[in-house]
């Protein structure tokens, strides 16, 4: 063994301590970190040929890396959709590393076994049928593209093919049916052969992100019976909307399509009994795509994708052809459900997490954030200089400058450079526009209001 690991692993113990210390230190002070910075470009140094061991390179990170980084585990980092590790979530992921396991096969371990009943766990939580099985991937980007792979599948099924086996080609032209999807929507596409152009965008209501459903109803018309993929979106990036879920499923009535929901953060709306109207019909879905960075407040990274067709998701993702491997079955291991073979047990901080706070643990956290994005857009109406630009309907506000909206670059910049909080711009409807994302375990009023003087104080 080479000195430096053998001795690194003679103090193993006093190493991990070290280790510890320096985590508990940048988590206390996160409130003093700047909770962004305007990026400076780092150049890659030279490999080094000799290392300097575990401390060394603690040493080294912390001088050369740590400082540069976000406050995003914290309470006023309200950009995208980002929420922080709960203490068990974090726990969760230490351990996830200390074992390392890897789930991909039930040939050595309960390992995968956990993941299932953690699936069932959210399964639960987010009230879908006993019919939904869940499997880990890393993020609601690869959940969309796991559950459109499921999809492009089934209308593989109508056309009597395997799109698995003959391809992409096989199934002509497809027709992928959204009001406002996600721009991961098009990446999945693309990965997927189906082409980002396959997405024909249905008119949403009229100053709303939902699509209509009488014009989608008409799309799914005018297609005279060719199986199709719906995207139904609960919960939009900018304004946070919810199509219709319960009344875009019963067009299956009428029309063949697979109806695939991306519930990336908004799934959790069902914790909400104010809110929870609004995912009412997400059990009705073909497949379901939930990230559990954003609101269940777990490490990056993890999602969870669901469907009610195993059978179809093992045939696009099947690893039959190493007998190592063993055979596919009824119940496929999770080397057989998604892209990965090898891979993290993604599911460990969110087991911690929700065996350590429980439904109620994390229904508050929820409430929590409404509550306080309910706060700020009350705040920002009041405000001489800033207009609301939607109503705020869970966990976003979406806003911009009244009078100068082409200026909202601007005051991002300020914003980050105040060191005080960190908010993402957007175009909302042709204009320009910032939004602040509340998913954070750990934010308060008290943040809310620091928030809103910051805004007070940058207003042209
Ligand atoms: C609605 C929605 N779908 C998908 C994604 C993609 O998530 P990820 O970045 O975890 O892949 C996001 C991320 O913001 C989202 O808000």
């Amino acid at each position: 063994m080479h000195p430096l690991l053998g001795d690194d692993l003679a103090r193993l113990p006093e190493l991990l301590d070290e280790t510890r210390a320096y985590a508990v230190r940048i988590l206390q002070g996160l409130d003093d970190r700047p909770v962004a910075q305007l990026p400076v470009r780092r150049e890659p140094t030279p490999l080094p040929a000799e290392g300097s061991g575990l401390k060394g390179a603690m040493e080294a990170f912390a001088e050369r890396w740590e400082a540069g980084f976000a406050a995003s585990a914290g309470p006023r980092y309200l950009g995208f959709v980002t929420g922080g590790s709960t203490p068990a979530a974090l726990a969760g992921d230490w351990l996830t590393g200390a074992l390392d396991q890897n789930p991909t096969s039930r040939v050595d371990s309960t390992a995968p076994d956990l993941e299932r009943e953690a699936a069932s766990w959210l399964r639960e939580l987010f009230g879908l049928p006993a019919e939904h099985q869940g499997t880990f991937v890393s993020g609601a980007t690869m959940s969309n593209l796991a559950g459109l792979a499921v999809g492009r599948e089934w209308l593989g099924e109508r056309h009597g093919i395997s799109v698995a086996e003959q391809g992409a080609a096989a199934l002509g032209p497809v027709t992928v049916l959204s009001g406002t999807p996600h721009s991961s929507v098009g990446k999945a596409l693309s990965l997927l052969g189906l082409g980002r152009s396959a997405i024909r965008r249905v008119d949403t209501l009229p100053g709303r992100e939902a699509v209509d459903v009488a014009r989608l109803a008409e799309a799914l018309e005018g297609l005279g019976g060719r199986p199709t993929i719906v995207v139904a979106n609960a919960g939009t990036v900018n304004t946070v909307d919810f199509d219709d879920l319960r009344a875009i499923a019963a067009l299956r009535e009428r029309h063949p399509f697979w109806l695939h929901v991306d519930a990336a953060f908004g799934a959790f709306a069902a914790l909400s009994p104010a809110h929870a109207h609004l995912v009412d019909g997400l059990g009705e879905a073909d497949s379901v795509c939930v990230d559990l960075h954003k609101w269940l407040n777990v490490p990056y990274s993890g999602a969870v994708q669901f469907t009610r067709r195993r059978d179809l998701q093992a045939r696009v993702f099947a690893n039959s052809a190493a007998a190592y491997l063993g055979p596919v079955g009824d119940d496929p291991d999770p080397v057989h459900l998604t892209p990965e073979n090898s891979r993290r047990l993604l599911a460990v901080p969110a087991w911690f997490t929700l065996a350590a706070y429980g439904r109620e643990g994390h229904a508050e956290i929820v409430r929590r954030d409404i509550a306080l994005a309910e706060l700020l857009g009350e705040r920002i109406a009041a405000l001489p200089g800033y207009r609301l630009l939607a109503p705020v309907r869970l966990n976003v506000v979406c806003f911009t400058l009244a009078e100068a909206p082409e200026r909202t670059g601007d005051l991002v910049t300020a914003i980050t450079e105040s060191g005080e909080a960190f908010l993402t711009p957007t175009v909302y409807d042709g204009v320009p526009a910032l939004r602040a994302a509340f998913s954070n375990w750990r934010t308060t009023e008290a943040d809310v209001e620091r928030v809103a003087k910051l805004l007070e104080r940058l207003a042209p």
